[in-house]
């Protein structure tokens, strides 16, 4: 086998965000396209003798994806890679595979929740030897590289079979196919008491898990029908599909839309959750009624003791700022740190490796813990369920005991998709301009007490993050966020946070929308979204 040095030239454009390289599938299989972002990985934490994971959530172009990273691995010196079985791993399995193999890091193929298709989004990440996302410093240095790329290597071969579990040889690098559940099965055995859980599925308790056509399909089948009794079809949409079966694998109620019919109807099963797309976010349901992803980390805060992996109690949490400060009241009345971070699951990852937090998570759908340095939707699926199953309360009573104890934030996240990049920014920087002067105006009634754009200091590396969101904070503890998304593929979208603060119970059915008016119409009149943008009504709710 020859290794070919192919001459290209920079591509514009190939800058990582949040979540690694994500643009459209059709820019992905252009020409050079994804080879020069992959030398560009490779140039940048070095190849020669290293291991890597790789797989992805099997969206359209995966599978040849994988045989060209597989080739410019080669060429590039690597001594082995870790596949997936089909180039087929969650994003929480492929950070588990990177740790427990001790490797050099991973490639992880997959736009997440955008939906997926020869019209739609594919992307690509790198994953550092923690597990855990490349940090800004590496993806910056990876864009740096591809806008001076010269040339990529390649060996010419034959695609390596990737459906058969075993060692290949490739131009003289190990392929290692491997069951992409197993491993992380097992550590979900460890984490969580399966007895416990299975007794509950035994005594007729019933869940609906909807996979959405994305990632974790086989993951839920394995672990909850067949490791944990979960009766069959327990899983819906449980085979991972090119398109996700023309689904938007975001789990959400507006997306999960079915999910959440099923859980408000008569019918409806104990316990509903959905992931998405490469199976690192949850959305979690009782019996008619819904947990948001902010109310769910703090109650897994407050109940995590009662799973065995957290017996030994939670050194600290940390959440995203934009997620409500549900989970803060949890951790002073634990007596445990509590971090804010900006938004985007790498911040967590020093404070997981430093032992300062043990879980964390964001109002994104994402949660997770130091078992993993990704957010891992089943995780949360079954920490809830381990929950369940020692409380033997429903989701209602819980949540309502849970409020009763902390108090309740109403919270929503209204989303303006695809506004022109040019007027959202004039917004943003029209709504900065004019922070130091809102503290002490009255607006809706409420009084703002302070307004800043948020930046963090790292507690470990001091690194300096800043321009994070705009915060205006009202009188209370109500509030509202706005940024714009870092992982959109067409235009800005504009991501309006929204909360409210109520001491004792609050009522369980009142709309969040209801509870939250006053700032929401605080924050269309401060901003100007409609004067700017165009737009009166957010395109999604959560
Ligand atoms: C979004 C979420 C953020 C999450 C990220 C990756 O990023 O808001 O919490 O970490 O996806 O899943 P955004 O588009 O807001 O930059
Ligand atoms: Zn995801």
């Amino acid at each position: 086998m020859t290794i070919r040095t192919i001459q290209t030239a920079a591509i514009p454009g190939q800058k990582p965000g949040t979540s690694g390289l994500r643009k459209k599938t059709a820019v992905f299989m252009g020409h050079h396209y994804l080879e020069n972002f992959i030398q560009a990985i490779f140039d940048s934490v070095g190849a020669k003798g290293k291991t890597f994971v790789l797989g992805g959530d099997g969206r359209y172009f995966n599978a040849e994806a994988a045989q060209v990273i597989l080739r410019m691995a080669a060429a590039n010196g690597a001594a082995r890679v870790i596949v997936g079985q089909g180039a087929l791993l969650s994003t929480p399995a492929a950070s588990h595979l990177i740790r427990r193999h001790q490797t050099d890091g991973g490639i992880i193929m997959s736009a997440s929740h955008n939906p997926g298709g020869p019209t739609e989004d594919f992307g690509v990440k790198f994953n550092m030897p923690n597990g855990g996302p490349a940090p800004e410093a590496v993806t910056e240095d990876m864009y740096i590289r591809t806008t001076q790329m010269t040339q990529y290597q390649i060996v010419d071969a034959q695609d390596v079979p990737l459906d058969k579990l075993g060692l290949d040889d490739l131009a003289g690098m190990v392929v290692e196919v491997v069951d992409p559940v197993a491993d992380y099965a097992v550590l979900m055995e460890q984490l969580f008491d399966f007895a416990a859980i299975r007794a509950m599925f035994a005594g007729g308790f019933r869940m609906r898990m909807d996979s959405m056509c994305a990632i974790t399909g086989p993951y839920a089948v394995e672990i909850l029908e067949k490791r944990l009794g979960a009766p069959a079809g327990t899983v819906i949409n449980g085979t991972p599909l090119p398109d996700f079966g023309g689904l938007h694998p975001d789990p959400n109620p507006t997306w999960a839309k079915p999910l959440m019919d099923e859980m408000f109807s008569q019918s409806a099963p104990d316990f509903g959750a959905a992931s998405d797309g490469d199976g690192d976010r949850n959305m979690v349901v009782g019996r008619g009624i819904y947990v948001s992803p902010s109310d769910s980390l703090a109650v897994l805060a407050a109940n995590a003791h009662l799973a065995p992996g957290y017996r030994g109690g939670l050194k600290g949490v940390a959440r995203s700022m934009p997620t409500s400060a549900a989970v803060d009241r949890v951790a002073k009345a634990l007596g445990i740190g509590h971090y804010e971070t900006p938004t985007g699951w790498k911040f967590f990852g020093n404070l997981l490796d430093a032992g300062l937090a043990t879980l964390c998570g964001e109002e994104s759908f994402g949660t997770g813990s130091d078992h993993v340095r990704e957010k891992d939707g089943l995780w949360a699926i079954l920490l809830w369920l381990n929950i369940l199953a020692v409380r033997k309360q429903s989701v209602a009573e819980i949540l309502a005991e849970h409020f009763a104890k902390f108090g309740r934030n109403y919270y929503s996240r209204h989303d303006f998709d695809a506004i022109e990049t040019a007027k959202a920014d004039a917004m943003m920087a029209a709504l900065r301009g004019r922070l130091a002067d809102l503290p002490g105006t009255r607006l809706e009634g409420m009084e703002i007490v302070a307004a800043d754009d948020f930046s963090y200091a790292d507690p470990v590396d001091g690194s300096i993050s800043t321009a994070q969101g705009v915060r205006v904070m009202f009188k209370g503890g109500s509030r509202f966020v706005m940024r714009l998304s870092g992982t959109g593929t067409e235009g800005a979208t504009l991501r309006l946070y929204l909360e409210r603060f109520v001491a004792g119970p609050g009522d369980l059915d009142h709309d969040p929308q209801d509870a939250l008016a006053p700032i929401i119409r605080a924050a269309h009149v401060l901003a100007g979204i409609e004067a700017f943008t165009g737009r009166l009504r957010p395109d999604v709710v959560t």
